[in-house]
């Protein structure tokens, strides 16, 4: 069968880990080309993977037949403008998180898609992973009963001190809410299904930050977008969920999820991980359970993947634009709940994504 051939927009910090993944990994994949308007990121990313192609911009990369997919890892500020200009020239997408920054931006990108019959999904793609997908097996299996809740905390003191370009993080396009939120949603979503309302408290706790990277140390970058974000999420099945996603807060001491059931707690790995320890409480028992998928290292591309199996055979994706304009819905619902001291309803539609095949071989995807 032939190979379904990606176009990278966007060759930053990140793509090391698309590069590597889609050269050695996955079977359904080759890389078309790249792009980057640092031109020499581009160059270098070609020659280290051996790509065929350095395209002088996005648009002669959307010009070239033989790219199926563009990949967009561009900064988050960019995702929406750069999505659209692909969709509008005919291309699938596969678009880093969030779709878009907001939602009528988002609704807007999957209209278009859906109008043009052309495949968008993206990032993230860790729910697909042995951690997320073990720990809704046992779910599933009613381990803990009747999901009654969740907490899921994000929490770190912001990605200033290691990122090179860090000021787009603080940009209405980011936060963390909808930097990292996805990663948390998604998986949220994936264990407990639709989100039908939600609530939320937020607040920017700093005026400014401090880069600490090589590369911008000492460079003070204001703060557009709020850094510490409590969001309440109600579930169509009747279970309510706590969501703190903040860039404000030291040191955390806590586990990154907990799922509440009527007979027990389940703790979930990280969801910013593709795999982490699982545990169940449950009367007197305090167990580790064992995860029961493959997919433990941080494979990223593997929704990209999923899309190209998609492509291939015409079989339902998952990390596809449904769930990325939920989680995009939920996530900007949750900021605008806190601006405007109300609560808000959700209106897309979502299930839950067929679970992952177990026991195919690595970079293989049913
Ligand atoms: N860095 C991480 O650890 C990480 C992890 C997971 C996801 N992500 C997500 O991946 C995306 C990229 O992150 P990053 O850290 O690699 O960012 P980055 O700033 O390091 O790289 C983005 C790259 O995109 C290029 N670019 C922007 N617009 C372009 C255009 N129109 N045409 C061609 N190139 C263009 C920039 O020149 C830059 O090289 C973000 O959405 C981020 O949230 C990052």
């Amino acid at each position: 069968m032939r190979k379904v051939r990606i176009g990278f927009v966007g060759v930053g910090n990140i793509s090391g880990t698309y590069l590597k993944n889609l050269t050695t990994l996955f079977r359904d994949i080759e890389i078309a080309g790249v792009c980057d308007l640092i031109r020499e990121r581009a160059e270098t990313a070609a020659e280290t993977y051996r790509i065929p192609k350095v395209y002088d911009d996005m648009y002669a990369l959307f010009a070239d037949p033989g790219v199926d997919i563009v990949l967009n890892i561009t900064q988050a500020y960019n995702h929406y403008a750069v999505t659209k200009a692909a969709l509008e020239h005919g291309k699938n997408v596969y678009s880093e998180k969030p779709l878009a920054p907001t939602f009528e931006q988002a609704k807007e990108l999957f209209d278009l898609a859906q109008s043009r019959g052309l495949l968008l999904g993206g990032a993230p793609d860790t729910f697909m992973g042995a951690g997320i997908q073990s720990a809704r097996r046992y779910i599933d299996a009613g381990l803990i009963g009747t999901p009654l809740g969740a907490e899921a905390r994000m929490i770190t003191h912001g990605p200033e001190s290691w990122h090179p370009d860090p000021a787009a993080f603080y940009q209405p396009a980011a936060g963390p809410m909808l930097d990292m939120g996805p990663y948390y949603v998604t998986t949220l979503i994936n264990l407990l299904g639709r989100v039908d309302r939600v609530a939320g408290m937020a607040r920017a706790s700093f005026p400014e930050r401090v880069a600490g990277c090589e590369q911008r140390r000492g460079e003070r970058i204001p703060v557009d977008v709020p850094t510490h974000v409590n969001g309440i999420l109600s579930f169509e099945n009747g279970a309510v969920a706590h969501l703190l996603t903040t860039f404000d807060v030291y040191h955390p001491q806590h586990s990154a999820v907990e799922i509440y059931g009527s007979e027990g707690t389940l703790f979930v790995p990280n969801p910013n991980n593709f795999s982490g320890e699982i545990q169940l409480r449950r009367g007197n028992e305090d167990a580790v359970l064992p995860l029961l998928y493959g997919y433990r290292e941080n494979v990223r591309g593997l929704g990209l993947a999923d899309m190209a199996r998609g492509l291939l055979t015409g079989r339902e994706r998952r990390a596809d634009g449904v769930q990325q304009l939920h989680v995009v819905e939920v996530m900007t619902g949750i900021l605008r709940a806190s601006e405007e001291e109300r609560t808000v309803k959700i209106t897309t539609p979502f299930e839950r994504r067929a679970p992952m095949a177990a026991g195919l071989p690595a970079g293989m995807l049913d």
